[in-house]
């Protein structure tokens, strides 16, 4: 998505360790018109696919994931985040490992939102390692329902998350795959 490049390359910034920051219009201030195009990029990438629910982590997926799912006409379910884990039967829930934190933290949802028969589309504000995305399908099996994949806004192609999970067969779309960056600039993986 031209734009989506366009907004990193002229708002983001790179920060040490490989981290971006984008909160002038996704991670803090969201830029609501520009929510609404992803919204559209992602229903549009997504039309045929039968989705039926969209499906993010709390808390920085919900804006995103709310917009694709207003895109889609389908409702938009959050997972949870818990220190310990849930032994109420009438949740799904998955570990999940993050390396930005250096920390695992648990992932819960309700059955009740997660049913099979399902399609689920995974929304995501960013894609690095893809211990979130793996966490998420996680709990689309356990509920038996089906995988469409995963959209998410902003790729960082170089820590692999997205290309490993394309490589096990999920349909995987960001609307920018960052391939490198430093404090003079960023480079963007070509796509169709
Ligand atoms: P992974 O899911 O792909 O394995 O990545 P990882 O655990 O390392 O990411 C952890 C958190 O950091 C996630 O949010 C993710 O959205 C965010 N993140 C990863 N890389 C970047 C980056 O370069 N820039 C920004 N702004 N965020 C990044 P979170 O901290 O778990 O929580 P939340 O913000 O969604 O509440």
């Amino acid at each position: 998505m031209q734009l989506m490049e366009e907004k990193i390359l002229t708002e983001g910034k790179v920060l040490p360790g490989g981290i971006l920051k984008v909160g002038s219009f996704l991670n803090q201030q969201i830029d609501t018109a520009f929510l609404k195009e992803m919204g559209v990029e992602i229903a549009r990438l997504f039309q045929d696919a039968g989705v039926t629910k969209v499906l993010t982590i709390e808390s920085s997926g919900i804006a995103i994931a709310a917009a694709a799912g207003m895109e889609l006409g389908v409702p938009m379910v959050f997972a949870k985040k818990h220190k310990s884990s849930n032994v109420d039967g009438s949740t799904y829930t998955s570990v999940v490992h993050s390396f930005t934190h250096n920390t695992d933290y648990t992932i819960v949802v309700s059955s009740d939102y997660l049913c099979k028969g399902d399609v689920v589309l995974l929304v995501d504000d960013f894609l690095a390692n893809g211990k979130a995305l793996i966490g998420l399908c996680d709990l689309v099996e356990q509920a038996g329902a089906k995988l469409a994949g995963a959209a998410v806004a902003i790729e960082k192609g170089f820590q692999g998350g997205g290309d490993t999970l394309r490589a096990q067969g999920v349909r995987v779309e960001s609307l920018a795959i960052i391939e490198s960056m430093n404090d003079v600039s960023i480079a963007f993986r070509p796509q169709n």
